[in-house]
């Protein structure tokens, strides 16, 4: 399906830093409304899995975009979040692994990549709707979106989160260092060139930071409601 086929179909794009609970707000209110779901971060992330499989280097442009061809990708929203699918097979252990995710960062720097890459996310955009999560999807990806939504929260809390999430993992964390990762990555994805993370000036900003996850959902939800 190609996005021509679909640009009447609405988007709510969320956008916002690491951490601030998109793939669970996306995954929760698309199942609410029966509308698809795109996690953008799970494409630069395949996309790097599928380079570190071929020995492709993070500097080599030209090969990286011809990656971006053909990727197989879809995506359920989950009760755990959107689960991504690489030809028909379940990969988000693989795309969450430490090495992919260095490798998803400095590839979602190259603007030959980002330019690739965007009739493959306009092309998920579908009848009755899509849920759009990532950092430049009311920005860059879909500008014309009617619903945007920024989902931010203070770096304590998401380092706070995060951790929880790892802990619950069975994995050795240390908090200090969970919250200058998160303080310097949100520096690199404000203030990088291509793509930054900002909130589009038609979005709405939300701060999560006080709120459980199902009342950031039934916020999102009204917020939906009002413009669709
Ligand atoms: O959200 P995430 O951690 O899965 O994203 C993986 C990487 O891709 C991260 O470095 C940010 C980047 N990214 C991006 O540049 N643009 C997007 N729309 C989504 C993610």
């Amino acid at each position: 399906m190609t996005s021509s086929n679909n640009k009447s179909a609405p988007v709510l794009t969320i956008d916002g830093p690491s951490g601030a609970g998109k793939g669970a707000v996306s995954a929760g209110v698309a199942r609410r409304l029966g509308w698809f779901a795109l996690d953008s971060g799970a494409v630069y992330r395949a996309v790097a899995a599928s380079a570190l499989d071929q020995g492709v280097s993070a500097d080599d442009e030209d090969s990286l975009a011809d990656l971006c061809q053909d990727l197989a990708l879809s995506f359920e929203a989950a009760d755990t979040g959107i689960a991504v699918f690489l030809d028909g097979q379940p990969v988000d252990d693989r795309l969450r692994q430490e090495e992919v995710s260095v490798m998803s960062s400095k590839i979602a720097l190259l603007p030959a990549v980002r330019a690739a890459l965007l009739d493959l996310q306009r092309s998920f955009r579908r009848q009755p709707g899509l849920v759009a999560d990532g950092r430049d999807m009311g920005t860059v990806v879909f500008p014309d979106a009617p619903i945007k939504v920024f989902l931010d929260a203070s770096v304590k809390e998401r380092a706070n989160r995060r951790y929880k999430q790892l802990k619950e993992k069975g994995k050795d964390v240390n908090f200090l260092r969970l919250f200058r990762d998160l303080e310097a990555r949100d520096r690199r994805d404000r203030e990088r060139p291509v793509s930054p993370t900002v909130p589009a000036a038609d979005a709405v900003v939300l701060d999560s930071t006080t709120m459980t996850l199902d009342e950031v959902i039934d916020k999102v939800l009204s917020i939906v409601r009002q413009r669709v």
